[in-house]
């Protein structure tokens, strides 16, 4: 097992386009197990492959909240066949924007089409925390990040916390 570190915003590597896997094999496979890995030693309920530096169309998610009753899903091309007009306001948050939030509206249900962990394509129906959370994963493969959804004021506020977090010089001596 990797451990992998989960990239946090500004960063230009989460606004990367990510290439479509051609074939779920070991190596995706093993990439699937650390995301998972490291999204709940976050603990967040999903993360996408940009989100760890690697551009290709993975994410992993498991909105049960629970440890002893863990329910991830591995995604591999996971791609919304049908989203409903019906809307949900979700006040979302993202492992790469640690301890930002802001209401996102996004469709209610929709229908996800992915290869899971063995090749084999599927469907998903999904509603609630889950639709909105996959929809939330599936933006990162385009380089779409829950702030882009907010109004330019309010992600503006958000990018520049994050900014200002990061360049927080760390106590001690200069090295020049
Ligand atoms: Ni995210």
């Amino acid at each position: 097992m990797v451990k992998l570190e989960i990239i946090v915003a500004p960063d230009p590597r989460l606004k990367a386009a990510c290439e479509p896997v051609t074939v779920v094999d070991d190596e995706v496979r093993r990439l699937m197990d650390d995301m998972l890995e490291a999204m709940y030693e976050a603990p967040g309920i999903g993360l996408a492959a940009p989100q760890v530096g690697v551009t290709r169309r993975v994410i992993v998610v498991d909105v049960s909240g629970e440890d002893d009753g863990r329910q991830p899903l591995r995604m591999a091309n996971p791609r919304l066949l049908a989203a409903s007009e019906k809307t949900a306001v979700y006040e979302e948050g993202c492992l790469s924007f640690p301890e930002q939030f802001a209401d996102v509206r996004r469709p209610e249900h929709a229908t996800v089409a992915y290869l899971d962990e063995t090749g084999t394509e599927r469907q998903l129906e999904m509603e609630g925390i889950l639709a909105t959370c996959v929809q939330h994963e599936i933006d990162h493969l385009d380089g779409i990040l829950f702030v882009d959804h907010l109004t330019s004021l309010k992600r503006g506020m958000i990018v520049r916390r994050l900014a200002k977090a990061k360049c927080v010089k760390p106590a001690g001596r200069v090295r020049a």
